[in-house]
């Protein structure tokens, strides 16, 4: 894609799932790409094997996203190594299953600091890094169906990634007049290790693809190209939108 060859990423949580899948693909554009990790270090590593047989460049930092020093650290690394960050993909996220009236504190703190508040800070890690250096640049969220749609039994992740749909439309204006561009990508069902559980159960999984008008979850390579448009030439008048992929999810209903 235009515009991507020589660009500088950095993805979060780009050793396992949709962000690995995003990390490779960039890598494969010629993106020189920063593969933040927190946890297993064996997929960052695969992260990069990946990208080196794709003929491109990456460096793998272990970076916790719920860390303001670890932040820095990431958007130094890409500073340092390979002297720009141009592009920044808030990747990492997790969820966690509870009734409303259970959830612990412990765990909407956990939720939202990985979904939102990391987001949030490393953003403006990024930007503050491409403002003195006056340059321009990408922000790209991936968020969830669920920035949008009711998730029963996931209040917290709702609350994380309707957030970051608002922090999104805001940085799109607040970003613009610096030719920064910040968007949204919404993924339905992604068969990723946040799956697990529910690739694990046959009847659930069923139940799903029946609501899922392409009849199949989708995978990190059809976020990933989404994505790698958002980041090139060819969306350099895209800003503040949200971009569902989702298989067709969001618009199906069925009545039994
Ligand atoms: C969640 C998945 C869920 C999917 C569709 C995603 O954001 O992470 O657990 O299956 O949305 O509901």
């Amino acid at each position: 894609m235009e515009g991507l060859r020589g660009k500088v990423a950095i993805v979060t949580g780009a050793g396992s799932g949709i962000g690995q899948g995003i990390a490779k693909r960039l890598g494969g554009e010629g993106v020189k790409v920063i593969v933040d990790y927190v946890g297993s270090a064996a997929g960052a590593e695969e992260t990069q094997r990946a990208i080196q047989q794709a003929g491109g460049e990456s460096e793998i930092v272990l970076a916790d996203i719920t860390r303001c020093d670890d932040m820095r650290k990431l958007v130094d690394a890409a500073w340092t190594k390979f002297g720009s960050a141009d592009i920044l993909v808030n990747n990492a996220g997790m969820e966690h299953k509870a009734a409303f009236w259970d959830t612990q504190e412990a765990d909407y703190d956990r939720i939202m600091n990985v979904n939102l508040r990391g987001p949030f800070f490393l953003t403006q890690q990024f930007v503050r890094r491409l403002r003195s250096a006056k340059r321009t640049g990408h922000i790209v969220n991936i968020s969830s169906v669920h920035e949008d749609m009711a998730f029963p039994g996931f209040s917290t992740y709702c609350c994380s990634k309707g957030g970051l749909r608002m922090l999104m439309r805001d940085l799109a204006v607040e970003l613009g007049p610096l030719g920064i561009t910040v968007n949204n990508v919404a993924p339905g069902a992604i068969a990723t290790p946040i799956n697990t559980a529910l690739l694990e159960d046959k009847p659930k999984l069923d139940a799903l693809l029946k609501n899922i008008p392409l009849g199949r979850m989708g995978t990190p390579e059809d976020v990933a190209g989404l994505v790698a448009f958002l980041v090139s030439d060819a969306a350099a008048y895209v800003t503040g939108a949200t971009f569902v992929m989702d298989g067709g999810l969001m618009r199906s209903y069925h009545e039994q």
